[in-house]
C-alpha cells in the first residue's frame, strides 16, 4: 500500500529541514519530557531561565514528525525573553497558527510540544517551592493529552512484547 505525503506548508517544511533551537542544553535551568520513545513521538524541552522568571533561551529534542519539530522549533523562539507567565499561557492552536497550519491529524504534535513546556515550567517553580497564582493546581489540556498518549504508548508497547512471547 502507498501512503501519501501529508500536506505540510512551506513554513513547516523550513523549520523541519532547518530547526532552530535544536539540541541539548547543558545548562539548562530545567528540562521536561514528553511523549514516549516507543512510539517515536517524543519532545524534551530545555529552559535557561533567569532569576527575574524570564527565559534567557529555550531548545529541544524531538523523535517526532516534520509537524512535532517544526511546532517544537517555534514554540522555542515564542518563549524566548518572555517571562515564565506568558510562556505559560501559550496555547496549543496559537502555536499551529504561527507554523502556518498543520493538516487536522498533527493537531497533537502541537499539544505534545505546548505539554513539554507547561511540564517544563510547572517542574519550575516546583524545584523553586512556589505556586503562583497563575498556575493552575489541575493539569491543563495540553498536559493531560501528553500524559494520555504516554499511557497508550506503554499499552501498545506491552501489547507487542505480549506478541513477541507466545
Ligand atoms: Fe506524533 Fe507528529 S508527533 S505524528
Amino acid at each position: 500500500m502507498s501512503r501519501s505525503p501529508l500536506p505540510y506548508n512551506s513554513k513547516i517544511l523550513e523549520l523541519f529541514r532547518n530547526p532552530k533551537n535544536l539540541g541539548k542544553m547543558e545548562d539548562a535551568t530545567v528540562s521536561a519530557v514528553a511523549g514516549n520513545p516507543l512510539c517515536g513521538d517524543m519532545i524534551i524541552f530545555y529552559l535557561k531561565i533567569n532569576n527575574k522568571d524570564v527565559i534567557e533561551k529555550a531548545s529541544f529534542e524531538s523523535y517526532g514528525c516534520a509537524a512535532n519539530i517544526a511546532t517544537s522549533s517555534i514554540v522555542t523562539e515564542m518563549i524566548k525573553e518572555m517571562k515564565i507567565e506568558d510562556a505559560w499561557n501559550i496555547s496549543w492552536k496559537s502555536v499551529i497558527e504561527a507554523v502556518g497550519g498543520v493538516p487536522s491529524v498533527k493537531f497533537h504534535c502541537g499539544i505534545l510540544a505546548v505539554g513539554a513546556l507547561k511540564r517544563a515550567l510547572r517542574t519550575y517553580c516546583k524545584n523553586k517551592g512556589v505556586s503562583p497564582d497563575w498556575l493552575p493546581k489541575e493539569l491543563t489540556f495540553e498536559e493531560k493529552q501528553a500524559l494520555e498518549e504516554e499511557e497508550l504508548a506503554k499499552i501498545l508497547s506491552k501489547r507487542m512484547k505480549a506478541e513477541e512471547e507466545k
